[in-house]
């Protein structure tokens, strides 16, 4: 079976609010690696259900993730875009690797002991097992690249981790590729625009922390109007950004946004006032947002197209994993 050299795979969950630290950490990197790699782009339902979600609000949100991939430059005629549970090699591959990985490898993970909160006995099985499954939604592909924000890096250290152990234990070197993770850009960890030392989050009870990628103009120029900041100007080095976590943060964002990098941004402007800022990078995230949101919406009105996206992307992306879940069942010894 012949090993890709350039495979990318990458996954956003449905489960609603999403926010400018999806466009900026990963949707918007997705984007780029269309011209130099073979890209699969999946709607991960299966990890949505780690929690609790509405089945209507489930199937909304699903299109709406799939709106956002196509809305920001994903071709889905030359790149896979998918949803997770139409492919049983996932959960096939999943209940494999969870014998591979290891309890102590899972009891590290930070991710899950921020979602379970304090009453862990009472976070679903899955939530625990969410990494293996991540792992085998890579690996199913043999893909060789992961483009994801910072948060997840973690993640991708125990795919990593499972791949090898799974080489050695059915002696097979070299069958899993171990995935490298692609954490690109100037905003691969955008915080929330109320406490700066958040991260910017889906599940935020205040609508204030997020710009979403429903928002309107207004309304994107409404939260950066009220985003916690300080009363001293803004710095003329990225140094100076240090202990100020919420200018840092929009600093951050308006380079993401306009592709540069903070210190491009500091020469422009340093010893700027907030209130010079502010409506400079409202009208930057609303000049690059708003054709997003507006094309999301239109995507969203045609249910049934992106339906048809979905199932054509779960064919062909069966026709990958298809034949490297055969192997790992000889493999493993499965008749
Ligand atoms: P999720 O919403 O958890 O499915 O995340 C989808 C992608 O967005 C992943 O690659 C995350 O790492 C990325 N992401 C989520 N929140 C942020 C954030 N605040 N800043 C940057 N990237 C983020
Ligand atoms: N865990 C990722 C997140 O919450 C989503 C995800 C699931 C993913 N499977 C993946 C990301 C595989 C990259 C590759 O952001």
């Amino acid at each position: 079976m012949e090993q890709p050299r350039n495979r990318v795979f990458s996954g956003v969950q449905p489960t609603g609010n999403l926010h400018l630290g999806n466009y900026l950490g990963a949707i918007r990197n997705f984007v780029g690696l269309q011209e130099t790699h073979e890209c699969l782009y999946c709607v991960v339902d299966m990890h949505a259900i780690t929690v609790w979600q509405e089945p209507k609000e489930l199937a909304a949100n699903t299109r709406e993730v799939a709106a956002a991939y196509i809305a920001s430059g994903i071709d889905p005629e030359r790149h896979i875009v998918f949803n997770q549970s139409k492919v049983s090699a996932h959960a096939e591959l999943a209940w494999i690797l969870n014998c591979v990985a290891r309890i102590g490898w899972l009891n590290r993970m930070t991710q899950f002991k921020d979602k379970a909160g304090k009453d862990r006995e009472k976070a679903s099985v899955g939530l625990y097992a969410y990494p293996v499954l991540m792992a085998a939604d890579i690996l199913a592909y043999r893909a060789t690249h992961v483009p994801v924000g910072e948060d997840q890096k973690q993640h991708l250290e125990l795919a990593r981790d499972t791949a090898q152990k799974f080489n050695n234990d059915f002696a097979a070197p070299d069958f899993f590729p171990l995935p490298e993770p692609l954490i690109m850009g100037e905003a691969t960890r955008v915080m929330s625009l109320r406490d700066g030392t958040k991260k910017m989050s889906k599940s935020d009870p205040s609508d204030l922390s997020r710009i979403t990628m429903r928002d309107s103009a207004d309304d994107i120029a409404k939260k950066i109007r009220k985003a916690q900041t300080d009363p001293e100007p803004l710095p003329e080095t990225v140094e100076g950004l240090a202990g100020r976590a919420g200018a840092d943060n929009l600093v951050g964002i308006y380079a993401a946004l306009s592709g540069k990098t903070r210190a491009e941004v500091l020469a422009e402007f340093s010893g700027a006032q907030f209130s010079v800022f502010k409506p400079a990078l409202a009208d930057l995230a609303v000049e690059k947002l708003t054709p997003i949101t507006t094309e999301m919406k239109r995507l969203m009105d045609d249910p049934a197209y992106i339906d048809s996206v979905l199932e054509k992307g779960a064919v062909r992306a069966r026709a990958i994993a298809d034949p490297v879940i055969a192997r790992v069942r000889e493999l493993v010894g499965f008749i």
